[in-house]
């Protein structure tokens, strides 16, 4: 069992259909190889929400068992994946003064400016996740991508606040926690699904990502390298399944199956065929047109992106983003889905398939593995940004120490007036 905390990560999300959780090596480049997944079908959550945490637990438990199983390797914490509707996005702008303009902007001033624009006057029934910084001015010059390393004497940053309602958070949390997993921090699903499935060159240019989960619809633009805004629907492939149970008069199981064996969203296009399925009651099986079945869900997904597409209006993206949309989570996998996106967005669109782990199964490429594979990588970007930040830290004390010599800074100066009045 390999248990090297420094070399070891671990990435986990609980879905409302399934808890995924994979394990990797951070190798000498700093990227990651997958060592090992485990997923379980995920009981006692709905929309994002815990209904049900004895439940969750045992769902996080049979992934985590498995991917340290599969791995042979022993995580000393996970990076989770988190969505729902609770979550809220807003801009803040933070600044710092800095004490001599003739030392170049370090990391953890950066970081020290994002921090001043913690919403203070949040209240206790919500919590950030994310402070992401968008866009800097230094000394007034705006437009700035990274101040680090500038000569700088006031610097401002607008940072993208991502805030979750606490309740739900603390009881996901708590359920993980009590199967007896450690949780190394917190990364919303839509920006870990960005790290999967979108390029670099999207991402500069302007995309729009729809993660469609079973439980919760992800949309997010991501402009100039970074996410910009996103809102989260409380719509996915989970209404789709219950539309065709109600319809058809049968379990949620046997509709979910019909779904994924004969579902197609451009219901005109499907002939005659004729599809049996089991249906409560008397009688075993029903024959039903499969075209039927497709147009409960050509109803449902025109819903869904129409919808997807107001909210984008909503964020204040009107016109085509140039790297047009990207359609990932489980929802994607729904074949005329990408055909009806482009319809309604009038914009090229691909399915998202994630990327970026060595030793990645060809399973694993598929859109249900975006959040969880997005938030392992998410993890290693962050983490080592929060080195540098530890590390300029670090040379700013030695800095100081040289400074002031071994002494604080109030010390050095009560020892150089000693020395003037000498
Ligand atoms: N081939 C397919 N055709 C149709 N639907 C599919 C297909 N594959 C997966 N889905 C649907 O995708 C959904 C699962 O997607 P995903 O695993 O991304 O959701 P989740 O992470 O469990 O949920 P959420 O993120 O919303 O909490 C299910 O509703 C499932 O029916
Ligand atoms: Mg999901």
């Amino acid at each position: 069992m390999i248990k090297d905390k420094d070399t070891i990560i671990a990435s986990l999300d609980v879905g409302t259909s399934k808890v995924c959780a994979l394990v990797a090596r951070r190798r000498l480049d700093g990227g990651p190889e997958l060592l090992g997944m485990g997923v379980a079908p995920s009981q006692g959550l709905r929309k994002g929400v815990v209904v049900n945490i004895r439940d969750v637990q045992e769902s996080v438990r049979a992934a985590m068992d498995e991917a340290t199983r599969s791995s042979s390797a022993f995580s000393s914490g996970v990076y989770v994946s988190v969505t729902g509707s609770h979550l809220e996005l807003f801009n803040r702008w933070g600044s710092i003064r800095t004490p001599d303009y003739s030392i170049p902007l370090s990391y953890d001033q950066v970081d020290r400016a994002i921090n001043a624009a913690y919403p203070a006057e949040l209240p206790p029934d919500k919590q950030v996740v994310h402070m992401l910084p968008q866009t800097y001015a230094v000394d007034g010059l705006t437009g700035i991508r990274n101040p680090v390393g500038m000569h700088v004497n006031r610097l401002d940053v607008e940072t993208l606040c991502v805030v979750t309602a606490a309740a739900p958070m603390q009881q996901l949390m708590h359920a993980i926690q009590n199967s007896r997993t450690k949780i190394h921090g917190m990364v919303m699903a839509g920006l870990a699904c960005g790290e999967a499935v979108l390029t670099e060159d999207e991402k500069e240019a302007g995309v729009l990502l729809l993660e469609i989960g079973a439980g919760a619809t992800t949309v997010a633009v991501f402009q100039g390298g970074t996410l910009r805004n996103a809102t989260v629907l409380p719509v996915g492939g989970y209404q789709f399944t219950t539309d065709i149970a109600l319809a058809l008069n049968t379990s949620f199981d046997v509709a979910e199956e019909a779904k994924l064996r004969y579902g197609q969203v451009l219901h005109e296009s499907i002939g005659d065929e004729r599809v049996e399925i089991r249906a409560f009651g008397d009688r075993r099986t029903v024959q039903v047109e499969r075209r039927e079945i497709c147009r409960y869900l050509h109803d449902r997904a025109e819903e869904l992106l129409r919808l997807s597409h107001m909210k984008v209006q909503g964020l204040g993206y009107t016109g085509i983003l140039p790297a047009g949309m990207v359609l990932t989570g489980g929802g994607a996998n729904l074949p005329g889905m990408d055909t009806m996106a482009r319809q309604i967005f009038n914009t090229p669109v691909r399915i998202g398939r994630p990327e970026g782990l060595r030793g990645q199964p060809e399973g694993l490429r598929d859109p249900i593995f975006a959040a969880t594979t997005g938030a392992l990588l998410w993890s290693l970007g962050h983490e080592a940004h929060r080195e540098r930040i530890r590390q300029s830290a670090k040379s700013h004390r030695i800095g100081d120490r040289y400074k002031y010599g071994h002494r604080g800074p109030l010390s050095w100066i009560r020892g150089q007036a000693k020395k003037v009045a000498l």
